[in-house]
């Protein structure tokens, strides 16, 4: 094994990054790669030999390889992003952690808890940085929310709302609707408000209820009721209903709203009990993608192995959740041999 590292020429010079899998969330990625001025792409990778010189031109960038193996044996890369299906992060990621790769994985990083751990400590074991790519996580407008949120200034918080989905067309996104690709709100779309709320309000302490309507085997809604320590927690995800994109933190004193669409979010508004109303601008830059990207930089010339704004344990926590949803639902992929557990993998109330 060969931990890569980080000499301080490197430091100045621009990442060298690898993209394995060559769909459509890894060309977004590309375009964000684009607009950050130190990040070069230098490398894609698929499993479809056929196709990736084709992928490589389109996203610009200048090696192509038609397997996996071979793109993590190219000793000029810095650091791989892992953007292909959730069965396929774990599996992928560990296969660049063998050969030392810094790495930043698509949500949700495994498809339970435990596949998640497992990468972590290889990764730890191997010198190697790792983070899920819960970009949302480094947004201006949700880091400015979570300032508010804990500054006080809503009073003290009672309760939230987080709403997040779409109508998916499963002609365009047939992952989302196959078992055996983990597919289903909860795991594409639900990840996102679970994680969210773990930024605004801390980690899950109960999951006090979930339902879901499942349907061939993946949920097209998950709904669920979750304690984050006082503050109660009302989730929904869909793929298969326009539901609303937004969030609303509520204190005794005030309101904290996020507009459609959630994860993209460009402001915030406060209403107070008086009837106030201030609306908070923070401008995205370019996609979104653009700010966890930067953040993997810091973490790299730091030496981080995790990066502190978004740790493993915080992937951790909200697959635990995301397990004890399942477990609660009885939503089991056809691939699972048990149930997930989350139970005992939740934080206790502090
Ligand atoms: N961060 C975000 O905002 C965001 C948004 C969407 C999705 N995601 C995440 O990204 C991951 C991938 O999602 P996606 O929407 O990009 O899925 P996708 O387009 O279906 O691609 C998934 C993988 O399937 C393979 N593939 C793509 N087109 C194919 C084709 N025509 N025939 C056969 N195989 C094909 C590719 O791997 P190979 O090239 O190796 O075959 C690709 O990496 C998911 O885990 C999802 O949760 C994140």
């Amino acid at each position: 094994m060969t931990p890569a590292t980080t000499t301080p020429e490197r430091e100045a010079a621009p990442k060298r990054w690898a993209i394995l899998g060559a769909g459509g969330i890894s060309e977004r990625f590309a375009g964000c790669l684009a607009r950050v001025d130190d990040a070069q792409l230098l490398a894609v990778g698929s499993r479809r030999p056929e196709s990736v010189a084709q992928f490589a031109t389109r996203v610009g960038a200048i090696k192509a390889y038609g397997s996996y193996d071979e793109l993590v044996d190219d000793d000029d890369i810095d650091i791989v992003y892992v953007g292909n299906d959730h069965v396929d992060h774990v599996p992928t990621a560990l296969l660049c952690v063998e050969r030392g790769r810094h790495l930043l994985v698509e949500k949700p990083l495994g498809v339970r808890r435990d596949d998640a751990e497992r990468l972590f400590t290889a990764a730890r074991d191997a010198g190697t940085f790792v983070m899920e790519a819960m970009w949302t996580r480094f947004l201006p407008a949700l880091q400015a929310a979570r300032r508010v949120a804990r500054s006080g200034q809503l009073g003290r918080l009672v309760s939230a709302e987080f709403s997040f989905g779409a109508v998916v067309d499963p002609h365009k996104s047939p992952r989302i609707f196959d078992p055996w690709r983990a597919g289903g709100a909860l795991l594409d779309r639900g990840i996102y408000p679970i994680s969210m709320a773990h930024m605004l309000l801390g980690p899950a302490t109960q999951v006090v209820h979930a339902s879901s309507r499942i349907r061939d085997g993946i949920d097209l809604e998950t709904t669920a009721t979750v304690r984050h320590g006082e503050v109660l927690v009302h989730y929904r995800a869909a793929c298969d209903t326009s539901v609303p994109n937004t969030a609303t933190l509520i204190g005794e004193r005030a309101r904290l709203t996020i507009p459609a669409v959630l994860i993209r979010p460009e402001r915030f508004m406060i209403r107070t009990s008086d009837g106030t109303e201030q609306t908070h601008e923070h401008p995205l830059d370019g996609h979104g993608f653009e700010h966890e990207i930067r953040a993997v930089h810091e973490a790299l010339d730091n030496g981080w192995l995790e990066h502190p704004d978004w740790k493993h344990a915080d992937t951790l926590d909200t697959h635990a959740v995301m397990d004890e949803i399942r477990r609660r639902t009885g939503l089991r992929f056809p691939f699972e041999p048990n149930e997930p557990r989350g139970t005992e993998q939740l934080r206790a109330p502090e």
